[in-house]
């Protein structure tokens, strides 16, 4: 029997699915499972079965590793499996406890009882990836604990611990203490009566105006959804429990559930489910590499970034100490972190307790004599080389040994930022994205003398915190923001060309992008971008070419915080309002520039835009700076609100086809005047010519 322990206590025979690391139900796990029934009803000792994990969790679902692999012919598939523990003629009994998701959670509703811990974690989380339940989970679980119930499971993929389920028909038994006993102890019981034993399939869905309550579902569902097919389709899934018998529902579902399996959106999904997974491996550590402990960080530099750096620290417990240069500077920081606090508790996500023991954590001070016993310290000061040295100096005189020092810089060099120190083994960049407290994504920049085990703290520390860690080398604005530039570069080129800030925006908003380039901008704050241009003009003054950002910033126009940028806004609103001094602005420039505007399609503002992403993309992974092509999706998705349904930027290009991709860039670098990193990087142009995608 494969990836199962078959063993029997008293008169159960226990089935324990074994396929690490979450029982996921590969085609092995269900020939198993299937075997292991076959001979608990062959054994004549056996009154009745309990199937559970043997590990923690129940089981994570179908094997995400299959995927897109060729079907085994002599497999049992998923609703095979469940129909065997359905038509068993001894009491099957599912032992719950982990987690219970997707397949898994389907399996355990094909049992006559589910015994669950009260701290399990059952959910249908397929949504997540873009996909419905395809093994009878839109069928059964409606039959079980209600049809609005189970959309909104279906719908949300929200995971909900066992105990909400007592004493409903999903769950027979809650047990705080050892769900295997449990369940023996109850499948004992269920033995001592005669059969048939219940099953979900053969309950009605109760729910007089079904009709109705769906019509309404759909509405809202649709609008949600922001183009997502997925999130409808479990609405009709669901649906049919309602309105079709059990089998003719599980038709229904099965089909809308192959639709979504092979559309582009849940492909684009599944591939970010397995990068953001990838990401955390960091290719060259092996598992020897120990991590550092972190149990007290601190922080240089209350402003903007240090303190929603703070707040990701004492939110998960750990204390920070906040050094800044001035009582000032350390109160308005600290009032900040207080206030978006307070914001939380008015929504009702934190509890006043909970919101003073987070501030309790942070010990404010103006000394760098506090930060003697931290073990990582992260400077979030000015974006300016003299002041990093200052400070990099004073640490390396403080801090203890073996402590982390991390740089928060956005484009600053690291390996010089390490040279201040006498330890540049002990430095990396840890690149948080604004605000600090939200965004998921975090770089995590590897100098040229960082140690394994610093980079391997870092990573770990990113998961402890929440966020999803991605490596980068070190080179200007790493991985995500030199993208950045070169997609700014070329939203730029069709603003001279012919384009307005609202039509670029609006293209790549329709594209599914969160926010254009140009909103974005707005809400960041233009000088900070503009200071990065002045500081590369006067570092090579001859190379500088003006563009328009320059004219807009000159007027004072810094964004949303001065309340006009590159469009207006109405005081205390954030809704960017297309501003006619803006067009004059960007005529003007064309004018001196000597350009006659042309018709730019909304087709063409994609191209350029994704491409030039693309193609930097390429190069950053030619140079070593990114791993893998799926790093780089995970950083554009995480910290540039790429969307999802497209999958990253490289994932795009993998679908559009790179040969495509190359020879659109071939035809933008050949126009006269080209910004000569329109020419396709080498990288793109040899795997276009192979025919192969990014390698894994
Ligand atoms: N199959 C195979 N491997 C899986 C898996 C699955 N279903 N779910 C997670 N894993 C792997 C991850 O890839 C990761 O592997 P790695 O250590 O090699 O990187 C490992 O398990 C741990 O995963 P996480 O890092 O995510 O660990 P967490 O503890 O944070 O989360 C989890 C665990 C809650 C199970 C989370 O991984 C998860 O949500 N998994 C996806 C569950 C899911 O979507 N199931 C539905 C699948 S579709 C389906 O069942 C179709 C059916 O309806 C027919
Ligand atoms: P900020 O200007 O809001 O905050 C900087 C803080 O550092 C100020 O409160 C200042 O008083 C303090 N400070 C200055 N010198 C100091 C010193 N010697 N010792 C202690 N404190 C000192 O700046 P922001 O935006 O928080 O940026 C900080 C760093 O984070 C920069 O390196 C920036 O490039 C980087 N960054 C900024 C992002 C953003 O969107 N704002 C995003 C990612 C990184």
């Amino acid at each position: 029997m494969q990836n199962v322990h078959y063993e029997v206590r008293g008169q159960t025979a226990v089935i324990r699915m074994d396929n690490p690391p979450v029982n996921g139900l590969s085609w092995a796990l269900r020939s198993g499972i299937l075997a292991a029934l076959e001979q608990a009803q062959q054994d004549a000792a056996v009154k009745a079965i309990v199937l559970t994990g043997y590990a923690a969790d129940f089981s994570g679902g179908a094997d995400i590793r299959e995927f897109g692999t060729p079907k085994s012919a002599s497999a049992p598939n998923l609703p095979m499996v469940i129909r065997a523990l359905e038509d068993s003629a001894k009491p099957v009994v599912a032992a719950i406890g982990g987690n219970c998701l997707g397949g898994g959670f389907e399996l355990a509703m094909g049992a006559h009882y589910r015994v669950a811990r009260a701290d399990a974690k059952l959910g249908l989380p397929e949504v997540k990836l873009g996909l419905l339940p395809g093994a009878g989970g839109t069928q059964r679980l409606p039959r079980a604990i209600g049809l609005e119930n189970a959309l909104n499971m279906v719908v949300g993929g929200a995971v909900v611990p066992g105990a909400k389920f007592a004493g409903s028909k999903l769950i027979d038994e809650v047990t705080e203490g050892d769900v295997v006993d449990a369940a023996v102890a109850f499948a004992d019981k269920a033995a001592a009566k005669p059969g048939p034993y219940p099953r979900l399939r053969d309950l009605k869905v109760e729910y007089p105006a079904h009709e109705a309550y769906l019509q309404f579902a759909r509405n809202m569902v649709g609008a949600a959804a922001k183009g997502a097919p997925a999130p409808l389709k479990c609405v009709e899934a669901v649906a049919a429990s309602a309105s079709k018998p059990f089998d003719e529902g599980l038709r229904h579902e099965r089909e809308l559930f192959a639709q979504l399996m092979n559309s582009p959106e849940s492909r684009a999904m599944r591939h970010i489910f397995q990068a953001e997974r990838a990401a955390a491996k960091v290719p060259g550590i092996g598992a020897d590499v120990k991590p550092r402990r972190i149990e007290k960080v601190g922080v240089i530099g209350a402003g903007t970034m240090g303190g929603g750096i703070t707040m990701n620290f004492v939110n998960v417990g750990i204390p920070v100490v906040l050094l800044e240069t001035s009582q000032e500077a350390l109160d308005r920081g600290l009032a900040t972190i207080r206030r978006n606090y307070e914001n939380t508790l008015k929504k009702g996500k934190l509890t006043q307790e909970e919101l003073d023991a987070r501030m309790a954590r942070i010990q404010p001070t103006l000394s760098y004599g506090d930060l003697k016993d931290v073990d990582l310290v992260i400077e979030a000061v000015f974006e300016s080389m003299d002041v990093k040295e200052q400070v990099f100096r004073q640490l390396d005189e403080i801090i203890k040994p073996g402590a982390i020092l991390a740089s928060n810089t956005s484009a600053l060099n690291l390996d010089r930022i390490a040279e201040f120190t006498r330890r540049p083994q002990d430095v990396i960049g840890l690149h948080f994205f604004s605000p600090a407290n939200v965004m998921r994504l975090l770089e995590v920049v590897r100098g040229a003398k960082t140690a394994d085990d610093v980079l391997v703290t870092s990573m770990q520390m990113a998961k402890r915190i929440k966020k999803i860690a991605v490596v980068s080398g070190v080179c200007d604005g790493f991985i995500g923001n030199r993208m950045l530039a070169r997609y700014g570069a070329a939203a730029s080129d069709l603003l001279n060309q012919g384009a307005l800030p609202q039509q670029i925006d609006g293209a790549l908003q329709k594209f599914g992008l969160k926010m254009g380039p140009y909103r974005m901008g707005d809400l960041a704050g233009l000088d900070i971008g503009w200071a990065g241009r002045k500081r590369r003009a006067a570092e090579n003054p001859g190379a500088y070419k003006r563009v328009v950002a320059d004219l807009i910033c000159e007027q004072g126009r810094f964004g949303q915080k001065t309340g006009a940028g590159w469009y207006r806004y109405e005081p205390g609103k954030r809704d960017p309002i297309p501003d006619p001094e803006v067009e004059k602005l960007i005529q003007q420039f064309r004018a001196e520039q000597g350009i006659t505007p042309r018709k730019v399609s909304d087709a063409e503002v994609i191209e350029r835009c994704m491409y030039a992403l693309v193609n930097e993309g390429a190069r950053i992974l030619e140079e070593g700076i990114a791993a893998r092509a799926s790093d780089v999706d995970v950083v554009y998705l995480n910290g540039y609100g790429f969307p999802a349904l497209r999958g990253g930027p490289m994932h795009y290009a993998e679908q559009v086809g790179l040969p495509e991709v190359v020879r659109k860039l071939r035809q933008f670098a050949a126009e006269p005047g080209a910004d000569p990193s329109w020419q396709p990087a080498p990288l793109l142009v040899r795997l276009a010519e192979q025919g192969q995608g990014f390698p894994a």
